[in-house]
């Protein structure tokens, strides 16, 4: 495979190509290294992943409509991985902007560079966030899903969308993959595990939303390369037996699919912080905080679709992502 990889200067995009060089693949990885956070995070992996032959970097902004044209047109890749995006749901709320560019527009980009230069498969990120309202759990992809609770959510579903038009449309193989708060070393800084070892660490207090009554489907970071890497070579098919008077929102009769990979383990974020404790050796001073707006109570993935059609499901338990995540943190940091 030629792949490109975007947002490979992140924290999933990091694991994902590296473990793709190292099965032999070239990558492109694009990142415009987004000062959303810590920059200097993101150049230490990409310092790692130059280490392969195999890897190289570009600096482009998903956005940017007429380098995106030029990439594809000169690389001509057989696969895309597409990870760029504004992440996070409580950031939406301050910077809308920055996820309709990046989010939309330049998801716009990737499908129209997929579509002109006969890209075999297109692999997405989308997201746990797009079950906004639902409540049934596990939460599952063949439930609609129309009551997204934050603009994020709304842009990761409305990319589902837009996939499936270009399925039809141009035939264009596409698989969206809803990840599940996914976790481990080389973290990001925004979010929980991270904010929570880091103030433990420093004896500062740690903000705790919903009174610690989070529910979160956790998921370790090999688990979510191995379930993206499995997806990619297993190119997105149509389903022989979808049928319009009884539409299956993750299938459909065009090249189209879309599946949870989480844990399907749910774990309190009283228990996560718990076992941050254990392993770091020291109690969390509490600030219990009210529900945060766009913020979902609960997540639960049923990942049954995954297991029956590339055979594997998530399974690394908190006590050892936690430990390995903490372990990469204190040395990365000196801490
Ligand atoms: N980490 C999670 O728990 C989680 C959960 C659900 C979905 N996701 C999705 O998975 C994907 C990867 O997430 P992550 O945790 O690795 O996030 P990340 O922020 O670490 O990685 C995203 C990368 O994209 C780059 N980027 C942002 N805007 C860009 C632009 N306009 N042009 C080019 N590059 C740009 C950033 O610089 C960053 O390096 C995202 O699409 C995210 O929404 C992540």
């Amino acid at each position: 495979m030629k792949l490109l990889v975007t947002g490979a200067a992140g924290f999933i995009g990091f694991h994902l190509s590296l473990r793709l060089t190292n099965e032999g693949h070239e990558v492109v990885g694009l990142d415009n290294l987004d000062p959303y956070y810590d920059v200097n995070l993101k150049k230490a992996r990409l310092d790692i992943l130059s280490q392969s032959e195999l890897f190289r970097h570009v600096n482009i902004s998903l956005q940017d409509e007429r380098s995106m044209s030029d990439l594809f047109k000169t690389e001509k890749f057989t696969h895309v991985i597409n990870l760029a995006a504004q992440a996070g749901v409580r950031y939406s709320i301050e910077n809308p902007m920055a996820y309709v560019n990046t989010n939309l527009v330049g998801f716009a980009n990737v499908l129209e560079g997929c579509r002109h230069n006969e890209v075999e498969h297109l692999v997405y990120a989308s997201s746990s966030s797009v079950y906004g309202m639902n409540t049934k759990m596990p939460l599952s992809p063949h439930e609609g899903v129309d009551h997204p609770m934050s603009l994020y959510a709304a842009t990761k579903k409305s990319n589902e969308m837009m996939a499936h038009s270009y399925s039809n449309l141009y035939d264009l193989p596409t698989t969206g993959l809803r990840f599940f708060t996914v976790y481990g070393p080389w973290g990001r800084p925004d979010m929980a595990l991270f904010l929570f070892t880091k103030n433990i660490l420093e004896e500062k207090p740690i903000n705790v939303f919903n009174y610690g009554k989070m529910r979160r489907d956790f998921t370790y970071i090999d688990d979510i390369v191995e379930g993206v890497v499995r997806v990619t070579k297993n190119i997105a098919t149509a389903n022989p037996d979808w049928d319009g008077d009884n539409p299956d929102p993750c299938t459909s009769s065009n090249p189209y699919r879309v599946y949870n990979i989480g844990n399907n383990q749910v774990v309190e974020l009283s228990r996560y912080i718990e076992v941050i404790e254990e392993v770091v050796g020291k109690k969390a001073i509490y600030n219990y905080m009210p529900m945060q707006p766009g913020d979902v109570p609960a997540t639960e993935a049923d990942v049954s679709d995954l297991m029956q059609d590339v055979g594997f499901k998530p399974d690394t338990s908190i006590e050892f992502g936690i430990r390995k995540f903490i372990e990469w943190y204190r040395e990365y940091y000196n801490a």
